[in-house]
C-alpha cells in the first residue's frame, strides 16, 4: 500500500525556491549514540509577496525536533506542522532568524545517508539528500549558504574533529569534552556539507598552487592504516598539478582534507575541503594493494579533486542536472589517468566499462537519458549512463569543437558561472559561444537515451577515383521515448590502401586533402561522404578513439581486421579489430553448442595469437588487453537470447585451445615477463603483471598439473598483491586440492586487511567452478562477512550476481533467490546498497522464458515486501 505513495519528481515542474538561506551556522553536540544538533539560519524571501507569505518547507528525515526559535522567540504549536518528511512554517516573514534543535542517533543509521558511524569514527554522507537527515533544511542544490560549524565531543574517543573549510577556533571545555569550530568562506549547497569526528591521525604535505599560494594537504585514516595513504597523498599533489597545467584551475583553500571510511556506499564525495573517501580508494601499501588499486586511487582522488570547479564552484541546479557535474568530472578524470598512465590502455579500458555495462543499462527497462526527465529515488540515478555516458558526450563535444576551443569552452564556462547553480544548457552554451557552433542538435544526447546504431555501407569507383561512405543511424526505443531524432555525432575515420597506408583525405568539393584522420560530423538520418583521389578500393578505420558512444556496424572482412589490427594509425581501432574478430568467432562457437554440433576453434585465430605473443614490440598493456576476450557479459549484449551457458563453454574453448595450443609460447612470454628486481608500485611494470597474468590464465585454462604447479609457485613467491591474486585468482577457478590451500593461506596471511579480505571474498564469487553457488551461500556465514558494510556486500554478492555470469544464471535458480533474499535482508538495512543489487533482476527479459519465469517471480517476491524502501520499489517496479 505505502508504496503508492512513493512520488515521482519531474524535471518540468522545477520552480525557484520560495526562501534562500545565506548563512548557517551548526553546533554538534557528536555522541554515537545521541547527536544534537543546533541549527541557525538566516532565511530571507525569494518570492512575489503581494498575495502573502508562501509556506517555508524545510526537508528532514529520521529527525526528533527540540525546539524551534524565529527571531528568538518560541514559535507557537500552531505556526508550523511537522511530518516524516517535512517541517513547514505556515506564514514566516520576509526575513528572518530560525533556530532548530534537533536529536539524531548516528550509530543507528545503517543506511550511510547522513550523519553516521564507521567504526569508531563519526561521519557525513550528504549527497544527495542526506543533510536533511541531520537537521531541517532547503535540501536542494540551488540554495547556496556560508557555514560555520562547531563541533563538540569526548576529547578522548574523538581527538580530531573536522568540518569544512578553514579550522578558526578550537579549546576544552568541562567534562573530558573540547570543541573546534570550522568555517567555509564559499557559499556552497548543502549537499557538500561534512563532518567527521573520531581518533584519526593524518598524513601531510605542503602544496604550493600557481600562483605561490601554500595549501596544507592532509589524509586523515585510523592509526592502523597510517603506512597506507602516501600514494593517495602523491597522487593529490599530481591532480592540482594537472589541473593547473591543463585547465587552468587552481585551489582555493588552505587546507584541503580526505578522510577514509570503511563504511561507505559510494567511491568518494567531494565535500568542500573535507573529501570523505570509500577507504578502498585511499589506502596502499606494497604488498597489500594491487597495480589495478594504484590506478583506482589516483583515478579516485583526481576526480574529486576536479569536482572543486566542476560541481563545487559551479554545482547543479537541480538533481536532474548531475551530469553537469559527473559527466564533465568523469570526463577529467579519464583524461587525468591518461597522461598519467598509457592514453590507449586507459581508452580501452573506459570503452569496455561503458560497452559492458551502460550499453545494456541504455537497453533496458532502466534507460534513462543522461539528464533524467523524472525520477522516485535519486540515488538511482548515480548510474553509468550519467556518469560515463555523460563522460562520453563531453569528450564528443571535445572532438567536435577540438582541443582548443573546447579549452576555451572550458574558461568561458568558468567565467561565466562560478559561485552559481547551473544547468547542463549554460555548459553547453558556453562551448557553443566559444566554438561558434550550433549545438542545440546535440543536446539530444542529454535527452535522449538509448545507444545509436551506425550502419555504415561502401561504394567505390575505380574509373573516378571517388570513395563514398554512407551512414544511417538509428536508435531504439527506450521507456517513455518511442520515436528519437537522429543525434550530432562526431564520426573520426581514415582510410587505409591495401598495404596499411593510411591515405590522405580529401571530400569531394574540397581543394585538397587534409590529413589522414579526420572527423565526419552525422546529423541527418542517414549522411554520406564521398572521398576524391582514391586509387585502390580503401579500408575504413572507423570510429577512431571510440569518437561516440555508439554500436558501429560495417561488413568487415577478416582480412580488413586483420589489416587494421596490424597497421591502423589509431590504436583503439587496432584493438577493436581483433575484438571484432573475437567477438565473431565466439558467438559462432555460442551457436555450434547451441546446435549441439562439435565446436572447434579455427587455426588463423591460433595464429593470429601465436603471431601476438612473438611481437615484442608492443606495449605489454596493450597487448594484454589485446589478448584478453571479450568479456562474457560484452558478449550476452551481441545475443537475441542469451545463453549464458553457451557463451560460457565458447570462450572457455577458446581460452583452453589457446593454452594448449601456444602452452610454449605463452610461458615464453611469461618467462619474459617475470620480475627482475623486487617489487615496485611505480616501477612502470604494471603492463608486464597484467600481461604476465593473462599468459597464466591461459596456462591454467589448458588444465593440466604443470600449470597448477606454476600457478602455485607463482602463488608462493610473490612479492606483491597483482601476482598473489593473479596466482588465487586462477585457483579459485580450479578443482584442485591447491585451491583449497592456497584460499586458506591467503586467508590466514591477510585476515586483518578489510581491503584484502574483501578481495578474497571476490575471487571465491567469481569461480568458474560448478559448486560456487554453494562456497558463495557458506561465505554468507562466514564470521568476516557482514551485510552493514558496503564493500563487504559488493565484494560477495555483488561479484557473485554480477561478475559470474555463468553461475549465477544457473537455470536451477537458486542464484536468483539467493541474490532477492540478499535485496530483502538490506532493504531493510540500507536501501541503496539493496538497490545496486537490483541491476542483475533488470536485465531479465534478455534471457530465455524458463530463466524470465524465474527471475520475474523473485522480481514479484522483492515488490511484495511490505515496507520496500523508495530506491528498491522505484528499480524493481521499473524492471518488471
Ligand atoms: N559525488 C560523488 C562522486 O561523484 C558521489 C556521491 C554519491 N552518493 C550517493 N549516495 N548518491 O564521487
Ligand atoms: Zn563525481
Amino acid at each position: 500500500m505505502s508504496q503508492c505513495q512513493h512520488q515521482t519528481i519531474h524535471q518540468k515542474d522545477y520552480k525557484v525556491p520560495d526562501y534562500l538561506v545565506d548563512t548557517v551556522e551548526l553546533t554538534f553536540d557528536l555522541s554515537p549514540e545521541d547527536t544534537r544538533v543546533l541549527s541557525r539560519l538566516a532565511i530571507r524571501s525569494n518570492h512575489d509577496r503581494s498575495n502573502g507569505a508562501s509556506p517555508l518547507v524545510l526537508d528532514g528525515e529520521e529527525l526528533t525536533l527540540v525546539s524551534l526559535k524565529l527571531d528568538g522567540v518560541e514559535v507557537k504549536r500552531d505556526a508550523y506542522r511537522v511530518d516524516d518528511a517535512s517541517l513547514t512554517l505556515l506564514a514566516p516573514p520576509e526575513s528572518f532568524v530560525l533556530e532548530v534543535e534537533t536529536r539524531i542517533k548516528p550509530k543507528e543509521n545503517s543506511a550511510l545517508s547522513g550523519l553516521y558511524a564507521s567504526g569508531p569514527m563519526l561521519c557525513t554522507q550528504c549527497e544527495a539528500e542526506g543533510f536533511r537527515r541531520i537537521t531541517y533544511f532547503t535540501d536542494r542544490p540551488d540554495v547556496m549558504a556560508v557555514y560555520t560549524v562547531t563541533l563538540r565531543a569526548d576529547k578522548a574517543s574523538c581527538p580530531v574533529l573536522l568540518a569544512n573549510g578553514n579550522l578558526v577556533d578550537r579549546g576544552d571545555l568541562p567534562d573530558g569534552r573540547h570543541f573546534a569550530v570550522w568555517h567555509d568562506p564559499f557559499k556552497k549547497p548543502s549537499y557538500l556539507f561534512a563532518v567527521v569526528a573520531g581518533d584519526l591521525v593524518h598524513i601531510a604535505d605542503r602544496f604550493t598552487t600557481m600562483s605561490g599560494r601554500a595549501v596544507q594537504l592532509e589524509i586523515y585514516v585510523e592509526e592502523r592504516n597510517k603506512d597506507k595513504c602516501e600514494h593517495a597523498l602523491r597522487s593529490l599533489m599530481r591532480a592540482m598539478r594537472w589541473d593547473e597545467e591543463k585547465f587552468g584551475r587552481e585551489y582555493d583553500l588552505d587546507t584541503y582534507m580526505v578522510v577514509a571510511v570503511d563504511d561507505f556506499n559510494m567511491g568518494a564525495m567531494e565535500n568542500k575541503g573535507l573529501n570523505v573517501f570509500n577507504s578502498r580508494y585511499v589506502l596502499a601499501s606494497p604488498e597489500s594493494a594491487t597495480d589495478d588499486d594504484y590506478e583506482a586511487i589516483e583515478e579516485v582522488i583526481g576526480h574529486e579533486y576536479f569536482h572543486n570547479w566542476t560541481g563545487n564552484r559551479i554545482t547543479c541546479r537541480d538533481w536532474f542536472q548531475l551530469s553537469l557535474k559527473e559527466g564533465l568530472t568523469i570526463f577529467r578524470d579519464q583524461e587525468f589517468s591518461a597522461d598519467m598512465q598509457s592514453r590507449p590502455v586507459k581508452r580501452i579500458a573506459d570503452v569496455k566499462s561503458l560497452r559492458s555495462a551502460q550499453f545494456a543499462e541504455d537497453a533496458g527497462p532502466l534507460a534513462h537519458p543522461v539528464r533524467p526527465e523524472s525520477y522516485v529515488e535519486i540515488n538511482n540515478f548515480y548510474s553509468m549512463t550519467v556518469y560515463h555516458k555523460g563522460g562520453e558526450v563531453i569528450r564528443m563535444l571535445q572532438t567536435l569543437l577540438g582541443r582548443e576551443a573546447f579549452r576555451a569552452g572550458m574558461d568561458l564556462y568558468f567565467e561565466r558561472h562560478d559561485g552559481q547553480a547551473v544547468r547542463v544548457d549554460e555548459f553547453v552554451q558556453a562551448m557553443a559561444d566559444a566554438g561558434k557552433r550550433d549545438l542545440s542538435q546535440f543536446m539530444l544526447w542529454y535527452d535522449q537515451a538509448g545507444t545509436p546504431v551506425l550502419t555504415v555501407s561502401d561504394d567505390y569507383r575505380p574509373e573516378s577515383g571517388s570513395y563514398t561512405l554512407t551512414v544511417t543511424q538509428s536508435c531504439p526505443s527506450t521507456p517513455g521515448q518511442p520515436e528519437k531524432k537522429p543525434f550530432h555525432i562526431p564520426l573520426a575515420m581514415g582510410l587505409l590502401d591495401r598495404d596499411g597506408n593510411e591515405l590522405p583525405l580529401q571530400l569531394a568539393g574540397e581543394a585538397a586533402a587534409a590529413g589522414t584522420s579526420r572527423v565526419l560530423e552525422l546529423r541527418g538520418e542517414t549522411e554520406t561522404f564521398t572521398f576524391a583521389g582514391i586509387k585502390e578500393r580503401p579500408v575504413p578505420s572507423l570510429l577512431r578513439n571510440f569518437s561516440a558512444p555508439v554500436k558501429l556496424q560495417y561488413p568487415y572482412s577478416d582480412e580488413d581486421l586483420n589489416l587494421l589490427m596490424t597497421r591502423d594509425s589509431d590504436p583503439f581501432v587496432r584493438w577493436e579489430a581483433g575484438q571484432v574478430q573475437a567477438v565473431k568467432l565466439i558467438m559462432g562457437l555460442t551457436g555450434e553448442i547451441q546446435a549441439g554440433r562439435q565446436a572447434q576453434v579455427p587455426e588463423s585465430f591460433i595464429e593470429s595469437f601465436r603471431r601476438l605473443l612473438a611481437d615484442d614490440s608492443q606495449d605489454r598493456a596493450f597487448l594484454a588487453e589485446t589478448l584478453t576476450l571479450p568479456a562474457e557479459s560484452y558478449l550476452a549484449e551481441q545475443m537475441a537470447v542469451i545463453d549464458p551457458d553457451a557463451i560460457h563453454q565458447a570462450r572457455e574453448l577458446v581460452r583452453s585451445t589457446v593454452g594448449r595450443r601456444l602452452w610454449s609460447e605463452l610461458t615464453a612470454v611469461r618467462a619474459a615477463c617475470a620480475p627482475k628486481a623486487p617489487y615496485r608500485p611505480d616501477d612502470g611494470l604494471a603492463g608486464c603483471r597484467r600481461l604476465k597474468n593473462l599468459c597464466l590464465a591461459y596456462l591454467m585454462a589448458a588444465g593440466g598439473q604443470e600449470a597448477i604447479d606454476a600457478c602455485m609457485a607463482q602463488y608462493r613467491s610473490a612479492d606483491n598483491m597483482t601476482d598473489s591474486l593473479g596466482a588465487l585468482a586462477q585457483l579459485t577457478s580450479c578443482a584442485c586440492p591447491e585451491r583449497d590451500e592456497a584460499l586458506a593461506s591467503f586467508y590466514d596471511c591477510w585476515r586483518g586487511d578489510r581491503g584484502v579480505i574483501d578481495k578474497w571474498f571476490t575471487h571465491q564469487a567469481l569461480s568458474r567452478l560448478p559448486d560456487t553457488m554453494d562456497r558463495v551461500l557458506a561465505l554468507l556465514e562466514h564470521p568476516d562477512f557482514d551485510l552493514r558494510n558496503p564493500n563487504r556486500v559488493r565484494s560477495l554478492v555483488g561479484a557473485f550476481s554480477q561478475g559470474n555470469q555463468v553461475r549465477f544464471h544457473d537455470a536451477g535458480g537458486r542464484g536468483y533467490r539467493f541474490l532477492a533474499d540478499q535485496i530483502l535482508r538490506l532493504n531493510a538495512i540500507n536501501p541503496q546498497i539493496a538497490a545496486r543489487m537490483l541491476t542483475p533482476f533488470s536485465r531479465w527479459r534478455r534471457y530465455d522464458a524458463h530463466r524470465q519465469e524465474l527471475m520475474k517471480k523473485e522480481l514479484e517476491r522483492i515488490l511484495a515486501e511490505p515496507g520496500l524502501a523508495r530506491d528498491v520499489y522505484e528499480l524493481a517496479a521499473k524492471s518488471l
